[in-house]
């Protein structure tokens, strides 16, 4: 049997050094386990611009088409900030998610028992939290049309287009209901329904889609800046929550500060399934390239090999092995191993990069 595939974009910033861990946890599989990856490397971002003048080239998009699931790290950096805005080092990234058609962005913010004090929220508030925010992302403001800077008499005007179809919708609708049954079986979808005719129609067709074909799942609505100031005062009322590209941009930081660090978080970006059932897909760290601790070995690479634990378990139906390297992280969380962003305590000294991961890897041999 041809051995599943993986190609890393290590990308910008901290984006290599916390891949480098991610390998490691891949290779363990392999060697361990007898779960081998076929893994490939390439540039996205910054250094892909640098090579190639472009922050994503047209062969590493058609690699990313071709494999069973993509890893991202970072991008982005001072150093490419003055470059134009159609080669900045964000653009490569999305229009990997544009043309992979990654419409559905899991983005899970979970609170770790041995993390619950690093939340800005009381303890008792965040402790055992466990949502998932499913954002859509190929289309909504981010992509509608027109858009740009023209100019109109004697001034410029910035405009971007707010633009959802019904079956934009309805596909990340479903994702959302699919996830709320495998989880606590409650959907909340978000808009501005009402100031937005975009969100009129959103809510309508959520609506729908529950009624016709998930009837079993508790759905409810909610503004969006209502949305956000319930998941400031009490999130754990949430399971699921579905909303748009921008909204669900916004929300998912706040979501993911929730939990004590975005260092921390993971997240999937599925599209349609391939020939072989699986769906297309993009596994990335929630948090940027942290241009400022580069290279430093400070940066907290669990959430990125979290988001390997997500390709186990969507990409590759590897959900036993998923859990058994979401609990490495936590057992290693509470043995006290803290990277630099989670030093809240007095005394600790913070473990570097490398050594999380090597401390992730012993927990995963004392599993065996
Ligand atoms: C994210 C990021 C991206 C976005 C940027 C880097 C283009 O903020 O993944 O949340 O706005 O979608
Ligand atoms: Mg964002």
């Amino acid at each position: 049997m041809t051995k599943p595939s993986i190609l890393i974009l290590p990308g910008d910033g901290i984006g290599p050094e916390v891949m480098k861990e991610v390998r490691k946890v891949i290779d363990w599989y392999g060697t361990n386990l007898g779960l081998a990856f076929d893994v490939s490397e390439d540039l996205v971002g910054g250094v892909a611009y640098d090579a190639h003048g472009t922050p994503l080239h047209d062969s590493t998009l058609t690699k990313a088409q071709e494999v069973d699931a993509v890893l991202l790290g970072a991008v982005g950096g001072p150093d490419y900030d003055n470059l134009d805005f159609n080669v900045k080092p964000e653009r490569g990234l999305l229009r990997l998610r544009k043309e992979m058609d990654l419409f559905a962005n899991l983005r899970p913010a979970q609170c770790f028992n041995a993390l619950a004090e690093f939340s800005s929220l009381k303890t008792e508030v965040v402790s055992g939290l466990d949502i998932m925010i499913v954002r859509e992302l190929t289309s909504g403001i981010y992509f509608g049309e027109p858009r740009g800077i023209i100019e109109e008499g004697n001034e410029r005007i910035g405009i971007n287009t707010q633009r959802y179809t019904e079956s934009e919708i309805d596909r990340v609708a479903r994702s959302a209901f699919e996830l709320a049954r495998r989880r606590g079986n409650k959907v909340c979808s978000m808009e501005k329904a009402n100031v937005m005719e975009s969100g009129v129609l959103w809510r309508e067709v959520v609506q729908k889609v529950h009624d016709e074909d998930y009837r079993d799942v508790e759905l409810s609505h909610m503004y969006a800046d209502a949305g956000a100031m319930q998941l400031c005062r009490w999130p754990k009322q949430f399971d699921v929550i579905v909303t748009d590209n921008l909204f669900g941009d916004l929300l998912s930081d706040a979501a993911a500060m929730l939990t004590g660090s975005l260092g921390m978080l993971p997240s999937a970006s599925l599209g349609t399934p391939m020939a072989n059932g699986r769906p297309k897909a993009l596994y990335e760290p929630v948090h940027g390239s942290a241009p400022d601790i580069a290279g430093e070995g400070k940066a907290n690479p669990i959430a990125c090999i979290l988001s390997f634990a997500m390709a186990l378990r969507y990409s590759f139906d590897e959900g036993k092995e998923a859990d058994r390297l979401e609990a490495a992280v936590e057992s290693v969380l509470a043995d006290g191993f803290r990277t630099a962003d989670l030093l809240g305590e007095k005394g600790v000294d913070p473990v570097t990069t490398q050594q999380m991961g090597d401390a992730i890897l012993a927990a995963l041999n004392s599993t065996l």
